[in-house]
């Protein structure tokens, strides 16, 4: 044993301090999720205000390092850690299609890749819960194991316009789709125990100077179109965070809104989670802490300084501050991170490829198939590939939801691997063209950027002549058209939304050569958002729409079109003749400046330009097939749309009024013809009116059969509560749904309306709700 010697009554002092620290320091609370209250008695108002604000803009190659380069590079953000309290920093990155991580690291030569899954839009368009469940179980579990507490997903904005560039991210034009999607999403990848952040709380219905945008919206257009799907993931999914948008709402940042973040979120929906800014805050920092915005991502200094002046000046109560600190303690403690999770960096991605070209096949929409052109056995038939997009084809969108992905399977691999035999001429035409272009930039020492924009190469002209050689040569011509958009500016009418004269001549000359000699055309739609389809589609004998399939995506338009997949995807909105026909295209920035005003580049000082600086929503609640459906609007394609290679019989409904005013169905579906094949059945309702102006439809419910084998049926049924009916009554803030009959159409498309019953109710339903008091500066609109 050793004898410890004490020389001096200071030395003595001196051991006595370092005796007392253990006990001072055990006294000092470590977070766990019972002692919240304590650690937060114990944070010093520094401490209080640097949780609130996130650690720095993401690492990205080449680009500043700013805190998080130790946690998960190429993550877009964190939370900081606070080491004294035992809070651990945790990650968060995005999102929506896959995780969105650096795929290489220094030091190593192991890799990072991720999962590039189907878009949002796809997904949407299986209408099948299970399904965009299990896929994003997945995207889950590749956030797990690469060490993320959050995905920043889903997207869920409303398909206000075909032209919003995020479209491609988001769900639908319909708020009960996208929000029964987003919180089939939402539970698939938090059955993994990491979070997610359904976004972009509210209202960011356009890229163009998206920062600064003042979104003026009537409330009932807010409550029933807009809102209405956040309110429904919310409830039905309880996901651990929002995300707050860039934009302003009738005069207000969303991110400093009370109404919006806690009167709508927290206190009508019950709302318990954490709430995050966008990337990017506005100058009030504190007004952002009291309306309920929790974190400030990225996060900055300055944000700091700023919370802490503010509760030191008495602007800013230390009791909002305490809450908000609560809520990001309350989320922390649920995260991997804290809980010491070891993640293993090796997702089975051998696994997730298989996923992902399931959800695709299961997801696709067949437009059009003249004379049951399709399937096609491959045999080796001979085929005349077109279009840029073969050797370039488009797995996802620009910006934050780019997936870096290990390959991307193209059109010439996937019909080359299904049996086909591609014409090489053309092949090789394509392929030099695209190394060509991308020779050029490298010339002048750039690269096609997936940031921001559009980065895809126009279609090449090929002559008729040649096209006429190809027609002789082959045995059908399979035409794709691309299109690439994303975050951070808005696609354009003339030559996006409508085709480029080069692909309108291709698609007349490939029909016009083919076709005079007895063989078939095919269209492939590798596209982000809705295209004009009606002035050419009857060119075509089929068309298939992949969207942006993910990595493996273009393996299953190979397995549609072969009939390795029996197509049942359906339409998640209306596909209008022409882009005016959408009622807000009056008010969308559809020839104008279509980027974002990047951060720091203000706008010039008293700018007012209509649909840039503020977009009035005046088509109020007529969106999409609510308008075309109530108009009778001749449309390309309507609203639930999609064809299959077999048929389906619907019997007599039953029908069930519930004791709270709402129904239950039930409806058996037949496959009557000879292949196997799954039947999505949309149920809409005709409300009367109660002295509101009504869609003639709305829809309320769906339901996707298994796999029926010919002759096999199935019952589905569905379930409506007397909420679920209601329409918003702007003038008494109150849902009512109206006494009356209810005619209720079980449909395989908007307007294919097979089947239908209806209910008395005797008393309207009412539920009262708050009034929000919109930003200081404008009015609620009336519209
Ligand atoms: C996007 C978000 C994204 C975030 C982090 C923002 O610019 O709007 O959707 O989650 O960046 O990358």
């Amino acid at each position: 044993m050793r004898t410890i010697c004490f020389r001096s009554p200071v030395m003595l002092l001196g051991i006595a301090v370092i005796l007392a620290l253990p006990s001072a320091v055990s006294a000092q609370p470590k977070l766990s999720a019972d002692n919240i209250d304590q650690v937060i008695k114990a944070m010093t108002l520094e401490e209080k205000a640097t949780l609130c604000v996130g650690g720095g803009r993401a690492v990205t190659t080449g680009g500043v390092s700013t805190g998080i380069t130790d946690l998960v590079r190429g993550a877009a953000g964190s939370t900081r850690k606070i080491e004294r309290l035992g809070i651990p920093a945790t990650v968060l990155a995005d999102g929506p299609a896959g995780l969105r991580i650096d795929p290489t690291r220094e030091g190593t030569s192991d890799t990072f890749y991720a999962t590039a899954f189907p878009i949002g839009t796809l997904l949407a368009s299986s209408w099948d819960l299970s399904l965009v469940e299990e896929t994003t179980a997945a995207i889950g579990n590749e956030a797990l194991e690469y060490g993320v507490d959050v995905l920043l997903a889903p997207g869920q904005n409303i398909h206000r316009n075909p032209l919003n560039g995020r479209n491609y991210e988001y769900f639908s034009e319909d708020p009960l789709l996208s929000g029964k999607m987003a919180a089939a999403y939402v539970r698939g990848v938090q059955s993994n125990g990491v979070g997610t952040s359904i976004k972009h709380f509210a209202l960011n219905n356009q890229e163009t100077n998206r920062n600064e945008n003042d979104a003026l919206v009537g409330e009932r257009a807010l409550r029933e179109i807009y809102l209405k799907n956040f309110e429904i993931t919310v409830k039905e999914s309880s996901p651990w965070t929002v995300m707050s948008s860039y934009n302003k709402l009738n005069g207000e940042y969303t991110q400093q809104s009370t109404d919006l973040l806690t009167g709508f979120l927290r206190d009508e929906w019950g709302f318990d989670g954490m709430v995050m800014t966008d990337w990017g805050n506005k100058d009030d920092t504190p007004a952002a802490v009291r309306a309920g915005n929790d974190l400030m991502e990225p996060g900055n200094a300055v944000e700091i300084e700023r919370i802490i002046a503010a509760v030191r000046d008495g602007s800013l109560p230390e009791a909002d501050l305490d809450r908000n600190v609560r809520r990001i303690l309350e989320y922390i403690v649920k995260t991997p991170s804290f809980k010491g999770y070891r993640h293993s960096d090796k997702p089975d991605l051998k696994a997730h490829a298989s996923i992902a070209r399931r959800a695709a096949g299961e997801s696709i929409v067949l437009l059009r198939n003249e004379g049951g052109t399709l399937p096609i056995r491959a045999n080796g038939q001979k085929v005349a590939l077109y279009g840029e997009s073969i050797v370039d084809f488009v797995a996802g969108g620009t910006g934050s939801g780019t997936v870096n992905k290990a390959y991307n399977v193209d059109m010439v691999e996937a019909l080359t691997n299904a049996g086909f035999k591609l014409d090489p001429s053309i092949v090789g035409f394509y392929d030099e063209y695209v190394r060509f272009n991308d020779a050029v930039l490298a010339l002048s020492g750039t690269q096609r950027t997936y940031r921001y924009g559009i980065s895809k190469f126009d279609d090449p002209a090929v002559p008729r002549s040649a096209i006429d050689l190809h027609a002789q040569n082959n045995d059908l011509a399979v035409i794709v058209l691309g299109r690439i958009s994303g975050e951070g500016s808005d696609r354009n009418m003339d030559n996006d939304f409508n085709l480029t004269e080069v692909e309108r001549q291709l698609v007349s000359d490939v029909h016009a050569a083919f076709h005079a000699l007895g063989k078939k055309v095919i269209v492939v739609l590798n596209i982000g958002g809705v295209i004009e389809t009606n002035s050419w589609k009857r060119m075509a004998d089929a068309i298939v729409l992949p969207w942006l399939p993910g990595q493996e995506g273009a393996n299953a338009v190979a397995d549609v079109i072969t009939g390795k997949v029996n197509p049942s995807g359906k339409l998640p909105m209306s596909f209008p003749i022409d882009f005016m026909d959408h009622p807000s295209s009056a008010n969308f920035p559809y020839n104008q400046v279509k980027t974002n005003t990047p951060f720091g580049t203000a706008r010039p000082a008293g700018s007012n330009e209509k649909d840039v600086d503020y977009t009035r929503y005046e088509e109020g609640i007529w969106v999409g097939y609510r308008y075309f459906e109530t108009k009778g609007t001749e449309l390309s394609y309507p609203f639930g749309y999609g064809l299959s290679y077999t048929s389906f019989s619907y019997g007599s409904p039953e029908l069930k009024a519930t004791p709270d005013g709402g129904f239950v169905a039930r409806i058996t579906v037949k496959n009557t013809g000879s292949v196997a094949g799954k039947e999505v059945v949309q149920v809409y309702v005709n409300a009367p009116s109660g002295g509101l102006e009504k869609p003639s439809v709305e829809l309320k419910a769906f339901g996707k059969t298994r796999l029926l084998q010919p002759g096999e049926s199935q019952v589905l049924t569905f379930e409506v509560s007397n909420y679920d009916l209601a329409s918003f009554d702007e003038s008494a803030s109150q849902w009512v749904t109206a006494a009356g009959t209810y005619t209720v159409y079980f449909a395989s498309n908007v307007r294919d309306l097979r089947e239908k019953a209806s209910f008395r109710l005797k008393n309207p339903g009412v539920v009262k709700v708050h009034s929000p008091v919109w930003g200081h500066s404008t009015p609620a609109p009336s519209f």
